[in-house]
């Protein structure tokens, strides 16, 4: 069975890009592996853990336990993030999740050119976000994730999709999550 792995960077209860998220998941096949990454006490990279992940890479001990998020990333078949449009980006549970998921020799490696080559197993990334006014052509972290998957990961086919406008005053944030919502059960996601 095909593996899906979703990453849920949702911080609030109740959270729009969650529930929009769920419509996607449901149009895919396969077996869901939810990573919530606020329940998952994520550190970001200071000093000590830095050495220890040199350490493990030195030794190419990848079954070290600091690996497990690039160990599954890179074997997951398909990969959908949902994470609400934060300061223009995205929440920093997701960058620091990035952080252990961007790994040489697990999710890319380097050629001797010094050329990225992706390790990673998905064909296709899904990023779902919302925001409070309108993203425009300023979405930084679905830009900076399309970025990674199609140089590191070797992921080939990224898309998004979004709600925005949700947080402004007399919003019908019903009607706006309903069209989002046709979007996602109107697109060809299920046809990867
Ligand atoms: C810390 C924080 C930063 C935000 N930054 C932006 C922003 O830069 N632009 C924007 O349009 N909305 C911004 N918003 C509003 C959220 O994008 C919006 O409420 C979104 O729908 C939240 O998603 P959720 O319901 O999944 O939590 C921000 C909200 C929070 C809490």
């Amino acid at each position: 069975m095909r593996k899906i792995l979703f990453v849920n960077a949702c911080v609030r209860p109740n959270s729009r890009t969650y529930f929009l998220a769920q419509t996607v998941l449901e149009k895919l096949d396969g077996e869901i592996t939810e990573v919530c990454l606020c329940r998952e006490n994520l550190a970001p990279l200071c000093r000590n853990r830095l050495e220890e992940r040199n350490t493990q890479l030195a030794a190419q001990n990848y079954a070290a336990p600091l690996f497990q998020y690039a160990r599954q990333f890179a074997a997951a078949d398909e990969i959908v993030i949902a994470a609400p449009y934060w300061d223009l980006a995205f929440p920093s549970v997701l960058r620091i999740y990035l952080e252990y998921v961007t790994v040489t020799g697990l999710t890319f490696r380097y050629t001797e050119a010094g050329v990225p080559v992706g390790l990673c197993r998905a064909k296709r990334l899904i990023y779902v976000t919302t925001s409070g006014g309108t993203i425009g052509s300023q979405n930084f972290g679905y830009d900076y994730i399309k970025a990674l998957s199609k140089t590191f990961y070797g992921i080939p086919n990224v898309r998004c999709f979004q709600a925005e406008n949700l947080d402004i005053q007399g919003a019908d944030v019903d009607r706006i999550l309903r069209k989002a919502v046709q979007e996602i059960e109107n697109s060809d996601i299920q046809s990867l």
